[in-house]
């Protein structure tokens, strides 16, 4: 019994050794991290969010879109999930990629339909990452 347990466990690993961090689960229930947050912010390919933004505590960031320094100033939490799920709540013409939508989406590759870009605790890991208190020093 002993073995099998192990080898399971074993098993398991390896799996998630596999997987984008985006898309690892915690074990137990679900908790957001800033450190999977960071990593995301800082991705190119996969979120792009530094394409556009300067974002405290990341080196380099782009300026389609305002600065995030003093984020937690003028918004909160959920309203940063809100923004990041689909910015076009709040703006029609946003430049900005809808992170938790499929809605109204045109020329998606086939392999990419149906297929929202983020996971809801990628969204809440990243928005973890924006309001901690160090990075939301002025
Ligand atoms: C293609 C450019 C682009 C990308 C990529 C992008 N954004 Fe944005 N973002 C914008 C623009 C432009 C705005 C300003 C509001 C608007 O026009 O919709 C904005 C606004 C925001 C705001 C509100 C800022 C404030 O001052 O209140 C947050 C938070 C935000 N973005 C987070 C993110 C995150 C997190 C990502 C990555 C997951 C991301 N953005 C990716 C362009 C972008």
């Amino acid at each position: 019994m002993k073995a099998l347990v192990a080898g399971l466990a074993g098993c398991l690993a390896c799996c998630t050794g596999f997987m984008p961090a985006w898309a690892q689960a915690p074990s137990g229930p679900a908790s957001a991290s800033p450190e999977r947050g960071r990593a995301l912010l800082m991705e190119r390919q996969d979120t792009g969010c530094i394409l556009c933004h300067q974002i405290p505590g990341l080196p380099v960031g782009g300026a389609l879109g305002p600065s995030l320094h003093g984020l937690a100033q003028r918004s909160t939490p959920a309203q940063a999930r809100e923004r990041i799920a689909d910015a076009r709540r709040f703006n029609p013409n946003t430049l900005m990629p809808a992170y938790l939508s499929v809605e109204g989406l045109h020329n998606v590759a086939a392999r990419y339909r149906g297929q929202t870009v983020l996971t809801p605790l990628a969204v809440d890991d990243i928005v973890s990452y924006l309001f901690q208190p160090d990075t939301t020093a002025p």
